[in-house]
This record gives C-alpha cells, sequence and structure tokens, in this order.
C-alpha cells in the first residue's frame, strides 16, 4: 500500500516537474531485477561518455540488473532531483557520480533512511560520515597529477634566466579530479623556484571552453611553454587556439602539452607528436563496480576506497595497434 501511495506522489511530483519522467514501473511488477539507480553527472568529455557506456555494458537485464540512468548535465541540483526520485521508486542501490565534492550529506542521509545503499563513483563527497555511502570507486587522482610532475621533472627544460612558463587548464572547480591534479602542480610550483604559473583558466572538462580560454588567454600572451591541461577535451580545444595563433606544441614543438585521461584521440596526437604526455584516467568503472555489489549482496565486507588501474603514456610507450584497440 505505501508503494502505491509512494508511486502516487511520484506521478504528482513528475506532472509538475518540468523534465521529468517516470522511468520504471514499481518493483512488484519487474521480474526480480536488481535496480540501480545511477545519477551520471554529465556527457562533458568523451571520458565521461565512455564512463556512461561502461556502466551500461555492465550493468544488463541479462545478467540480472535494470540501470536507470540519469545524466544531470553537470548541474548538481539535478543529480539532487535524480536521487529523489531513485528514492521514491525504492530501487535497490544508488550510484553517484558527482559533480562536485561539498553538498552531499542530506541527499545520502535521505537514501541511508529509505535503506537505500549508496555507491560514490569516479570523484568523491566530502561528508562527515563516512557510513553514508558503501565504497568510493575512482582514480587516484592526486597520484595522476604527481605523474605529471615527474614526468615534467625528468624533462630538465632549459628556460635560461627566465622561469618555466606554465597555463593551468582547470576542469569543472570542486570536482575531486580538478581539486588533486591542481593540488599536484601547486604543491611543485611552491617547490621549483623557477616554475610559475603564468595563468589559471577554467575549462570546466569541455572542448569549447578549453579552446575559448586558450584562444582568449594566447591573444594577450603567447610566451608558453608548457600547459597543464586537466582533460582531455580541454586539450583538444587548446590546441585548436594554438594553431590558430601559430604556436608549434609537442615534443619537436615550443610548447609542452601534459594532459589526463589518454582517451583514443589523445594518444593519437601523442603518438603524431603533437601532445607530449597523456596521464590516464580509467573510466572502465562497470566491471570493478559490478564485482563490489557482488560482494556486498554476499554480505561480505567491501573496501571503502577501490582505485583503477591507470597508467602514463608518451610517444616511445605507443604503438597504432595498441590505439586502434583501446575502447575509448
Ligand atoms: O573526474 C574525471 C574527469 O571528469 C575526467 O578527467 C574528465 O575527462 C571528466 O570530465
Amino acid at each position: 500500500m505505501r508503494r502505491y501511495f509512494k508511486l502516487l506522489l511520484l506521478i504528482l511530483l513528475c506532472t509538475s516537474l518540468a523534465g521529468c519522467r517516470l522511468s520504471r514501473v514499481p518493483k512488484e511488477e519487474d521480474n526480480n531485477l536488481f535496480v540501480i539507480g545511477f545519477s551520471q553527472l554529465g556527457s562533458e568529455s568523451d571520458w565521461r561518455i565512455a564512463n556512461t557506456q561502461s556502466m551500461i555494458d555492465t550493468f544488463t537485464n541479462a545478467k540480472g540488473y535494470e540501470l536507470i540512468v540519469e545524466n544531470a548535465l553537470q548541474q548538481q541540483d539535478n543529480q539532487l532531483a535524480a536521487i529523489r526520485r531513485f528514492i521514491l521508486e525504492e530501487v535497490d542501490m544508488i550510484i553517484i557520480a558527482p559533480t562536485t565534492e561539498e553538498g552531499w550529506e542530506l541527499i545520502l542521509t535521505e537514501a541511508q533512511e529509505a535503506d537505500i545503499p549508496v555507491i560514490i563513483m569516479d570523484r568523491s563527497v566530502s561528508v562527515w560520515n563516512k557510513d553514508l555511502y558503501l565504497t568510493n570507486v575512482g582514480s587516484n587522482f592526486l597520484h595522476e597529477g604527481k605523474l605529471a610532475i615527474q614526468w615534467l621533472e625528468e624533462q630538465k627544460i632549459d628556460t635560461g634566466d627566465e622561469p618555466l612558463k606554465i597555463v593551468h587548464l582547470q576542469g569543472t572547480y570542486g570536482a575531486t579530479s580538478q581539486l588533486l591534479r591542481s593540488r599536484a602542480l601547486e604543491t611543485a610550483v611552491n617547490e621549483h623556484e623557477n616554475w610559475e604559473i603564468i595563468s589559471q583558466l577554467g575549462g570546466d572538462f569541455t572542448e569549447a571552453r578549453g579552446y575559448e580560454v586558450m584562444q582568449q588567454f594566447l591573444y594577450k600572451n603567447k610566451d608558453v611553454d608548457v600547459i597543464y591541461s586537466e582533460n582531455d577535451n580541454m586539450t583538444f580545444g587548446a590546441i585548436r587556439a594554438l594553431d590558430e595563433a601559430g604556436l608549434t606544441y609537442g615534443p619537436d614543438g615550443k610548447v609542452k602539452i601534459i594532459t589526463f585521461d589518454a582517451t583514443k584521440k589523445a594518444l593519437q596526437l601523442c603518438l603524431d607528436g603533437k601532445i607530449d604526455v597523456c596521464v590516464e584516467c580509467n573510466p572502465m568503472h562497470g566491471p570493478t563496480i559490478e564485482k563490489l555489489i557482488d560482494q556486498y549482496r554476499k554480505g561480505e565486507v567491501i573496501p571503502k576506497t577501490v582505485y583503477m588501474e591507470e597508467s602514463i603514456y608518451t610517444r616511445e610507450d605507443l604503438t597504432q595497434d595498441f590505439i586502434d584497440s583501446r575502447g575509448y
């Protein structure tokens, strides 16, 4: 009865909210599928598309799952609304890829009070009570940043009496991937007397914004040694701006390019001598999360933090076969 009342409430809620959809029938009417509500933060990058696909490919009906995917278009408010719908629909589990770290305590408490377990994936949430979620599956973003820094140190770039001039393209402010990749660079700059961040530009992890901010910057100043770009799509935008400004880049050019994600297109640019180094951020979370859910359902204890396996690539590490076989 409680469920029918909730369903009625959901219908009333949905008819009063533009853009909301009733995405599934109540649990009693489906075939014992394990229902997962997945709040994906957006579709801002090639990485994100691959990440969503990995979840869809993993949690199939054939394997006993029903996956409801809600795209929040990079807006936390949209995520909160989607999660409230999942709670009303009484899903079996909620998975959240959060936009930014702050602002999750209340909604996670609501999920906990409804007895729905939550998994956080990709980025993290900043909450006092860690019992509000089961596990956080994602990347070690600080380690990624440190790998990039180590590579830059190894280049021993000679700038004479001048500082090493770094343009820092930043992802969505407040996202774990932005905060920790930025921290790695800022810490390193404090430790290297002749390294200087000449500008920090917000690119929101998108190609369009990466292009726009880089173009505006190069209009005023073309004296750049390094671009530290916190994701591939911003890098693609920056490369377009560099081309338009007539600057050379990559291993044989003037501007060194460091990028994060290592998607297929970035790896190809690296092999073609347009990007110096790709630090991998692995988007294929589906199989890892499936394993953890399996363990959880068997009553086993699962780790609170799980990092994806990742690597770093320069032109020397790559072959065309390797790039061709990459799925994203
Ligand atoms: O949080 C992971 C980051 O988000 C990826 O580096 C980026 O491409 C995505 O948008």
